[in-house]
């Protein structure tokens, strides 16, 4: 695909968002290559922040004075926006996390550790980041449930025939978009197919909330974990979305203030949803941080949002797989978000980030938090690039002129 058809967005307009991009580092301007780890974060988000502290910062929910009042819409406002985005029925199912893993986390404890039991079978695909297959893993080994890893093919699709004689399983784990191969998912034949079994499916959207439009109506899951700080909002909030019926039943995760109705001095009630799993302290500006990015993305469009990463895939795919030696990973650039992994003959990740370093180009190396994945590959290590609204393909020719010049230099 040649350059000129790459972008569908004025990424040059979106760019003059992001003040961190217009920095240099020795001397080159910083090419960012590594949103899928975390996001880097507009203007509109940070001064949201900083007004809301500057005017409506205080206790939520508690005081009886006009600025608590306005820390609480501030809050509830926030999740109202949450709510919207990933088309949820209802606000009381928008719980607010520190990130994705905490939410997962809250899943596997509340649910998994409360109901599993020895005969039981619990799944989670060999694609899975850590956070969606170790505490799945550990909920299972504390309940004595079955733990199974549901196989994956090359392009990222889980392999259901290699599971499908399993009885009593009761909770399937798989990611919407894989943050190794870029594999978005088709996770309404998943649910269909967990809900025929009377399992339940819990999503990592971690990697689909900023790139894919999601609704969890049409999705089919039960549960899905996101992050703000991977979606241009500010790190330390993230939400959890999780069906009425199935919140109801379950206990809370953690326990403290705000979380309850009444307590005695031998038993406590819980309060309503979602207050029920909100113990302790809001994160009221990053609330309302992860608010604004919202606007911020639905302004820009999800949906040029998505076209511009599987072009940007599609043209990086295409240059970095004329290099000699070069391995790439995943499915095709229509089957993917913006992220390419990849691995070059006789250059060591580490030494390939180092090296892309220097000029400036930020990319990450290692296992990516998918040891599973990387087992499956026989690879200790690979390199990751990826992508966002903000990317620009030269981005891509600086980073696969990079990879030559680290080709040379190392031999
Ligand atoms: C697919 C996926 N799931 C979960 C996570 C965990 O996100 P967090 O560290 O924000 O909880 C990540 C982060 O890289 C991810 O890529």
């Amino acid at each position: 695909m040649a350059v000129s058809e790459v972008p569908t967005l004025d990424v040059q307009r979106i760019r003059a968002d992001f003040p961190i991009l217009e920095q240099t580092f020795n001397g080159k301007p910083l090419a960012y290559l590594n949103s899928a780890a975390t996001s880097q974060k507009p203007r509109q988000v940070l001064e949201a922040m900083t007004a809301f502290y500057e005017t409506s910062y205080s206790n939520v929910h508690r005081g009886v004075y006009a600025l608590g009042e306005r820390a609480t819409a501030g809050l509830e406002g926030a999740r109202e926006k949450v709510r919207a985005f990933v088309n949820a029925p209802s606000e009381r199912e928008i719980i607010f996390v520190r990130n994705a893993t905490e939410a997962l986390n809250l899943v596997a404890y509340a649910y998994g550790l409360a109901r599993l039991k020895p005969g039981d079978v619990v799944l989670a695909t060999e694609l899975e980041h850590h956070s969606n297959f170790v505490p799945w893993q550990y909920v299972a080994n504390r309940t004595g449930a079955e733990f199974r890893v549901i196989p994956i093919d090359d392009a990222g699709d889980p392999q259901l025939d290699a599971v499908a004689d399993l009885e009593n399983v009761k909770i399937v784990a798989a990611t919407i978009v894989s943050n190794a191969l870029g594999t978005i998912g088709d996770i309404p034949k998943l649910a269909a197919w967990a809900h025929e079994r009377g399992a339940i499916l819990v999503c990592d959207a971690a990697q689909a909330a900023p790139h894919i439009r999601l609704d969890v109506q049409a999705l089919g899951a039960d549960f899905i974990a996101v992050s703000g700080h991977k979606m241009c909002g500010p790190s330390g909030i993230g939400f959890l979305w999780g069906r009425t019926e199935l919140l109801l039943e379950m206990e809370p995760f953690l326990l403290g203030g705000h979380m309850i109705r009444h307590v005695g001095d031998q038993t406590t009630t819980w309060a309503e949803l979602p207050a029920k799993f909100e113990a302790g302290t809001s994160p009221v500006a990053e609330a309302v941080g992860l608010g604004a990015a919202i606007d911020y993305l639905e302004e820009v469009g999800l949906e040029a949002i998505e076209a511009h990463e599987h072009a940007l895939a599609a043209y990086a795919l295409d240059v970095l797989g004329e290099i000699p030696g070069m391995k790439l990973y995943g499915p095709p650039a229509e089957r993917r978000a913006g992220i390419v992994m990849f691995d070059v003959d006789g250059v060591h990740p580490h030494d390939m980030a180092q090296i892309l370093d220097l000029d400036a180009i930020a990319i990450r190396a290692g296992h990516h938090c998918c040891q599973p994945l990387l087992r499956k590959l026989d690879l200790p290590a690979t390199n990751r690039a990826s992508f966002y609204l903000y990317t620009l393909p030269e981005e891509i020719d600086r980073l696969a002129a990079g990879v030559r010049k680290a080709k040379e230099l190392m031999g």
